[in-house]
């Protein structure tokens, strides 16, 4: 097959980890005979240098023509407020809100290889299969009003957590939608006790409850959940989430695969299970400014998320499965910084690129 893919290394460590997932397609192309063409593109910090903005109409422009967006990581503190005007994250932002990317899939899959890798027990972690999905293009993110202001007195600031009925229903949609195909378990996570927003998310949730009678439902509170998925996270399946709920907890539930360099993610306009869907990928990270140059971060969250783009957005089931198989293959021996353990051998981001990009010739 072929396709085309718009790609956005971004800041700082970015392009390092962005260079990764490409060795990465560029073997899972090789070994099952796909052509995909790259067009580079500049979101971010990159982009307020060269164009004035963190998400110019020159990249959107590519973007449109495109099947997928493979993004690295955006932001530094050379275009943090008040330095500039719009934060180099907001290219995120505007990609997502851009492309109607309201579903944030950020799943977490404990390698076999990695269960003695996390601050948790071994026994709580292992068999960790869940997806944390993220209402990605509302709520105290992009709520009007949004600002910051000058009283007589002192300095305000609001943000508004705003959520409309059809946008709390659509994401939950997905989320059945997603529970369906795997272990059936829907966990709609909001702050019921308190928050008007909270009261809509759990009545709405209910109310669809009725279409997918082969799906659990069950709510929990945002508090409770962050500690359940510490002391019981094999419970989950898929939990959804506002955004900035889901921000915070997809952070939390990263640690369960052994580290945030571990998470990927997919963020999509529906729930991709038909697999042809324009998507956006990256990790789940940040631009990591102090890591910059030095090869050492974990590029396996990026690499994570070149496998949901050939499954979400080209329904190339084999060859996502086959990087997993090769992902896991490299960690049984090699350890970025991150998750190193004993016994295992010190690697940095390019040679742990290799070692998957080699391990997938083999499995
Ligand atoms: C994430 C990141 C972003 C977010 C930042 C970089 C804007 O933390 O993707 O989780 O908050 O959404
Ligand atoms: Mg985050």
């Amino acid at each position: 097959m072929k396709g085309k893919i718009a790609v956005g290394p971004g800041d700082h460590i970015g392009p390092e980890i962005v260079a990764e997932g490409i060795k990465i397609l560029k073997a899972i192309s090789k070994k099952y005979g796909h052509e995909f063409e790259l067009n580079y593109v500049d979101i971010g910090g990159v982009a307020i240098d060269k164009y004035g903005v963190p998400c110019p109409e020159e990249s959107l422009k590519v973007c449109r023509e495109c099947d997928a967006i493979l993004f690295g990581a955006a932001g530094g503190p050379k275009w943090e407020y008040p330095k500039v005007k719009e934060d180099a994250n907001t290219g995120v932002l505007n990609l997502r809100k851009e492309f109607g990317l309201f579903a944030n899939l950020r799943p977490v899959k404990v390698f076999p290889s990695m269960v003695n890798c996390t601050p948790l027990k071994p026994e709580v972690v292992s068999g960790v299969d869940l997806i944390v999905l993220r209402e990605n293009t509302g709520g105290a993110y992009f709520g009007q009003p949004k600002k910051m202001w000058q009283t007589k007195k002192e300095r305000m600031a609001v943000d508004s957590m705003l959520y409309s009925e059809h946008e709390v229903e659509r994401i939950h949609r997905v989320g059945f939608e997603l529970a369906r195909l795997r272990r059936k378990k829907l966990c709609s996570v909001d702050k019921a006790n308190v928050l008007q927003v909270g009261k809509l998310w759990r009545v709405i949730a209910k109310e669809l409850a009725s279409e997918y009678p082969e799906v659990e439902l069950e709510h929990a509170y945002v508090d409770a959940c962050s500690m359940w998925l510490l002391k019981q996270p094999t419970d989950f399946d898929v939990i959804v989430m506002s955004n900035l709920f889901g921000d915070i907890l997809s952070d939390e539930a990263s640690v369960l695969a052994g580290s945030l360099g571990m998470a990927g993610s997919a963020q999509l306009a529906g729930s991709g299970t038909g697999g042809t869907m324009f998507g956006l990928y990256e990790s789940s990270h940040g631009s990591a400014p102090k890591h910059t140059g030095k090869n050492d971060v974990n590029p396996i969250a990026t690499i994570l998320s070149v496998s949901y783009m050939l499954r979400y957005t080209y329904g190339l089931i084999k060859e996502a499965e086959c990087i997993e198989q090769a992902i896991e293959k490299a960690l049984q021996n090699y350890r970025t910084y991150d998750i190193m353990e004993e016994g295992k051998t010190k690697v940095g981001t390019k040679e742990m690129g290799d070692l998957i990009a080699e391990a997938i010739n083999m499995v």
